[in-house]
């Protein structure tokens, strides 16, 4: 069942197509990475998507609903983490809550157990007295996270939850994200320009580029697209690839190799590669 469909969407700043033509559709329970590289246009598909941005075509569905004749409907099936952390530094963990429970109005004797309980689910309850000034980086976007979550949202929107964290604190949020979608049976849209962040969350990857969805699929499908296997063979200063289906393949043609050569997997970012002949974190 569809949850979201967005058609045809374009947004223009100044003489910049952010958002160039961007269609697709979410289903309940998916979990949707929208994967390019800076200044692709995520963020401002994202702000469309959620009303922080009109834009300057196309149509947005929640439910069946159009977004522009029911804003104040559709917005309560949405959730919204962005991309700058926007939580209150001098207020506890769990004032910052009970501001989005009023924000949402979300009835006064449910608001306690509901602020309670996502700060379990969270991990957070034993800080939640605490100020969000006292937080680490990683406590700092898990609360960021939950605080959209309040509200109980059919889809929630990512907007590079992980950046800046470091790899184990990025693993706990991945862990904590994975069970919003499987737990809660929220719907997922992220963006990202972390490679394996996508490849490891996304059940399908859409990848952007100057504004386009370049191709989309499951990381498996994308990457089978274009072989299994890497063979690099460093040239001078370039890498030259060529690309297998299968290991032993690959290994046949390294005996061919005169340079220093290697055999990887294939990744997502080979992919964009081979679409755009540049690297997605260039
Ligand atoms: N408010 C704005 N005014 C003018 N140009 C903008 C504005 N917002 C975005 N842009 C431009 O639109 C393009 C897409 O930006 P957007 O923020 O959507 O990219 P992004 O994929 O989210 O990038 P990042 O990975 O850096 O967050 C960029 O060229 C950006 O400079
Ligand atoms: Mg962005």
């Amino acid at each position: 069942m569809e949850i979201l469909t967005a058609s045809k969407l374009i947004k223009s700043y100044g003489k910049k197509t952010a958002v160039n033509d961007v269609s697709f559709t979410i289903n309940v329970g998916d979990f949707i990475g929208l994967l390019g590289p800076n200044g692709a246009g995520k963020t401002t598909t994202i702000k469309m998507l959620t009303g922080l941005a009109k834009e300057d075509s196309g149509k947005i569905f929640y439910n069946g609903i159009n977004f522009k004749s029911d804003p104040i409907e559709c917005k309560r099936l949405i959730g919204i983490v962005p991309q700058n952390s926007n939580v209150d530094r001098d207020l506890t963990a769990y004032e910052n809550l009970y501001m989005q429970a009023i924000l949402y109005s979300i009835p006064v004797n449910e608001r306690k157990k509901k602020i309670n309980e996502i700060l379990d689910f969270a991990g957070l309850i034993e800080y939640k007295d605490k100020q969000v000034k006292t937080f680490s980086g990683g406590m700092k976007r898990r609360l960021t996270l939950i605080r959209a979550l309040l509200h109980q949202p059919k889809i929630l929107y990512l907007d590079e939850p992980t950046v800046g964290l470091d790899p184990q604190i990025r693993r706990s949020m991945w862990e904590l994200i994975l069970k919003i979608n499987q737990q809660k049976s929220t719907s997922i849209l992220l963006t990202t320009h972390y490679i394996e962040e996508a490849e490891r969350l996304c059940g399908k990857v859409m990848i952007i580029n100057n504004g386009k969805i370049i191709i989309e699929g499951s990381p498996d499908e994308l990457k089978k697209g274009i072989g299994h296997f890497v063979l690099e063979e460093f040239v001078d200063d370039a890498i030259k690839e060529d690309f297998f289906e299968t290991k032993e393949t690959a290994l046949n043609h390294l005996k061919d190799c005169v340079n220093s050569c290697k055999i990887r997997e294939v990744s997502l970012e080979d992919v964009f590669i081979k679409l755009t002949g540049k690297r997605i974190n260039a």
